[in-house]
């Protein structure tokens, strides 16, 4: 076999169906990239609909079709339509990457009920009800995938103070995923989770122009820098694969070796 036909039957994407959250910016846009050059057809899904639009028009080129659905995850109502639209507009889903997430930076001391809420809403809750709206779908694919997108601070504490709610909602999203991959086996789908470290994205800007914060950010990375969004494709498309079928409940840090320390 060639080389490349060998590496299209481990990672190729053509024929399947993914959706992708949070498409409208950062690891979310790239993610949506990576798996429409694999062949993929792809509905990416965020608030901002004429950031979809603008994504799938670079998109266009790629060898799998980008559809776009705009949608609130924080409302349980949306996730049900994102289901239906799946249907609609891809015929079915074999890859769920439940990216969108969000994170607010206040002490547990001082945050309020209701930005702990917001935060386990989204970045918790909107997971398992859209995985659960998607569910049926996932069953009818041949090899269906989830990959939630969870983080180093799924894995232990932030360095930085006043990220306790997001700390304890990707602690969650890891149960979520073992809890996934425990129960869903049995349906041929699963699950997964890539945790980053620090990406520059929206949602990290602020954090990453501070210089003192920068710095000390990357003395906790043993590569000295931050990753490039582009840089989480091979784990993506990994567990994304439908050569992958035996490997169920991991987390694979994308980290720069943060979490090797
Ligand atoms: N960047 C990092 O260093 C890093 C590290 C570890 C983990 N992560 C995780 O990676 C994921 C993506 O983050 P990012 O860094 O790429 O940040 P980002 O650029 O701010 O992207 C967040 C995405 O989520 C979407 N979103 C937010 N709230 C939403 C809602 N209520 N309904 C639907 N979509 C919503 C946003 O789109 P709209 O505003 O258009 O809705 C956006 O597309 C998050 O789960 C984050 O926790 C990021």
């Amino acid at each position: 076999m060639q080389s490349k036909d060998y590496l299209h039957s481990l990672f190729g994407c053509q024929g399947r169906k993914a959706v992708v959250t949070g498409a409208s910016s950062g690891l979310g846009a790239a993610m949506a990239g990576v798996l429409a050059s694999a062949g993929a057809d792809v509905l990416i899904v965020a608030r901002r609909a004429e950031r979809l639009e603008t994504l799938a028009a670079e998109l266009q080129d790629c060898e799998g079709a980008v559809h776009t659905f705009s949608a609130d995850l924080s409302d349980s109502s949306a996730i049900a339509s994102l289901a239906e639209e799946s249907q609609n507009q891809l015929g079915g889903c074999d890859i769920l990457v439940a990216n969108a997430g969000t994170a607010n930076r206040v002490r547990l001391e001082t945050m309020s009920e209701e930005d702990f809420t917001a935060v386990m809403d989204l970045n918790l809750k909107a997971q398992w009800l859209l995985a659960k709206a998607l569910f049926p779908q996932l069953c009818q694919s041949a090899a269906g995938r989830i990959v939630n997108i969870a983080s180093i601070y799924g894995l232990g504490a932030s360095v930085v103070n006043g990220l306790g709610a997001y700390t304890v909602s990707k602690h969650a999203l890891v149960g979520l995923t073992r809890t996934q991959a425990v129960e869903w086996a049995r349906h041929g789908i699963t699950a997964n989770a890539i945790a980053p470290s620090y990406f520059p994205t929206e949602l990290t800007e602020t954090a990453l122009e501070d210089e003192t914060m920068s710095t000390r950010l990357r003395s906790f990375t043993p590569q000295d820098r931050f990753g490039q969004p582009e840089e989480l494709a091979t784990a993506l498309l990994f567990l994304a694969s439908q050569a992958s079928g035996y490997v169920n409940g991991t987390i694979i840090p994308v980290d720069g070796g943060w979490t090797a320390w």
